[in-house]
């Protein structure tokens, strides 16, 4: 295991929808976490030698019948823990505390009073903004705890045992809406649990070199390239640790947006003098793809296409035995249905896991550990282009779940000079990293409008922005109005076959971020 040296906390997952969020603060600390069902049993703990514990949120409430419980032995194991909304009314009631509903819900940013000094709160001011989101809370604590803090509606806001090393905050410190959570997440930490700080992105590097060149010795990896930052670190990862051992296969499938093949080409044949296998497939495709307008049916098309082409591919690389890929921590986090219900399928990419066990190859997975943070901090340690690795993400099957409709080649070319201009202008703006993902929709209907002295009628675009972290909830970005006047007028005289843009804005859910 990639992190086995480095001091680790645990975060039990009760279906919060922010457990990735705790991850997350926890590593921007430099220290590495992991999230683990709740079920872990404490004897499973132990063994990973864990330096602190977080009980994470949940949708549900601790008194009711089969509510997610975790081993009681737990605390018994002195290491520290703290327990966040759920996760603190869960310690408290296993430590005498009752937990009941509120008579009003309490959601949303509220002021919490801190009324006892502890190392959690250590280097804050007495009054803090935090975010509240629960309907049930502690309401009677036995004499073995100390209260830490209280707001308007929750006596215990966030309270201490004075002889196990329980923690528990009710409100949520790892989400942005709690400006001093980071601080308190450092505190339990560093302050509690003794943290040194011993996870850094080069360091990672380090490790991963040698691990990847444990598990390949002399053998063959291949690779495929899509242009995204995932496979292009990887990418750049085992190259520096194996060199000329790495084969890559970049299929174009002509569903790639303007001159990204060409940019993906430049950076690995040019500039890591890779050992690149460039693909041209676009028609292909697009033969694939004629007459298909159902968004399940055209996912499915292209995948299956994608792994005939690498096949081919692949099986020309002689001694080819490893099949490096860009999978990253949130792919491998065990998910637990918040409602304990069966998964449905929205999309079906969310299933899909790759390549095929079929192909019979080794799986390299350097990215498994990480977040898509971490993973583009090591792209700048590699010496990605910033262009590489700040894009935005882009979806497997490309503009072809962007054109709604047919995809044709005519319609390719609309889309692909529409989303050209809706980035440059976001870049001009310089509001490009603080949006998630960004791009131009091309809508299978026509309006009319008129141009000049002429009636037109023709396609609309529609722009969508996203602000997210783990891309499963979003909202929509408020990109301002004179950037979007801007986008609108370019697109409008600019892309041959548009008379109308229209701006998307949707939360995701009830809508995806995709428009397919
Ligand atoms: P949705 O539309 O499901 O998108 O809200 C969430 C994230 O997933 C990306 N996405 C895909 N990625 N193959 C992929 O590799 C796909 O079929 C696919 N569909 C959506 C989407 O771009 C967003 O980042």
């Amino acid at each position: 295991m990639i992190e086995e040296n480095n001091e680790k906390v645990l975060i039990l997952d009760f279906g919060s929808q922010y457990a990735q969020l705790i991850a997350r603060r926890v590593r921007e600390n430099n220290v590495f976490s992991e999230i683990v069902s709740h079920k872990i049993t404490a004897e499973q703990i132990q063994k990973t030698n864990p330096k602190g514990i977080v009980l994470s949120g949940g949708p549900a409430s601790v008194y009711v019948k089969n509510a997610p419980w975790c081993d009681e032995e737990i605390i018994k194991l002195r290491i520290p823990i703290l327990g966040i909304c759920y996760g603190m009314q869960l310690g408290c009631q296993m430590l005498g505390a009752a937990v009941k509903p509120t008579s009003t819900r309490e959601y949303g940013r509220t002021v919490c009073t801190v009324n006892n000094e502890s190392k959690l709160f250590k280097s804050l001011a007495r009054d803090l903004a935090v975010w509240m989101s629960h309907g049930d809370q502690v309401v009677e604590l036995p004499t073995e705890f100390e209260s830490l803090a209280f707001t308007r509606n929750c006596p215990y806001a966030a309270v201490k045992h004075k002889k196990k090393a329980f923690y528990g905050v009710q409100f949520h410190p790892e989400v942005t809406h709690t400006p001093q959570g980071g601080q308190i997440i450092r505190n339990f930490l560093y302050e509690i649990c003794g943290c040194k700080g011993d996870w850094k992105m080069h360091s990672y590097i380090e490790k991963s070199l040698g691990d990847i060149r444990k598990q390949v010795g002399d053998g063959r990896v291949v690779c495929g390239l899509s242009g995204g930052v995932d496979s292009a670190v990887a990418t750049a990862l085992i190259h520096k640790a194996i060199g000329n051992h790495l084969s890559c296969i970049f299929i174009d499938n002509g569903l790639l947006r303007n001159y990204e093949a060409e940019e993906v080409i430049k950076t690995f044949k040019d500039n890591f003098t890779i050992d690149l296998h460039v693909i041209n497939a676009q028609n292909r495709f697009l033969d694939k793809l004629k007459g298909m307008t159902d968004p399940e049916r055209k996912r499915k098309v292209i995948g299956h296409e994608f792994i005939e082409i690498f096949k081919e591919e692949a099986k020309k690389i002689s001694g080819a035995r490893f099949l490096a890929q860009g999978t990253l921590y949130p792919d491998v986090i065990e998910s637990i249905p918040a409602h304990g219900g069966p998964t449905v399928t929205i999309k079906s990419h969310h299933n899909v896991g790759g390549l095929p066990a079929e192909l019979g190859f080794e799986l390299v997975e350097p990215l498994r550990f990480l977040f898509k943070d971490e993973v583009r901090k090591i792209g700048e340690e590699l010496g990605l282009p910033e262009e590489l690795v700040w894009r935005h993400p882009f979806p497997g099957p490309g503009l072809a779940i962007r054109i709604i409709g047919e995809v044709t080649t005519q319609r390719l070319e609309i889309l692909r000079n529409a989303d050209k201009i809706v980035i440059e202008e976001i870049r001009k703006a310089g509001i490009y990293r603080s949006i998630a993902q960004c791009f131009a929709v091309l809508l299978p209907l026509s309006t009319v409008g008129v141009m000049g002295d002429e009636r037109s009628y023709e396609n609309i675009i529609a722009i969508r922005a996203v602000e997210t972290t783990d891309f499963m909830t979003a909202d929509w970005y408020r990109i301002p109005h004179d950037v979007l006047g801007i986008i609108s007028n370019r697109i409008i005289n600019e892309v041959k076959g548009v008379n109308r843009v229209v701006y998307d804005i949707s939360t995701k859910p009830p809508s995806t971020i995709e428009w397919e």
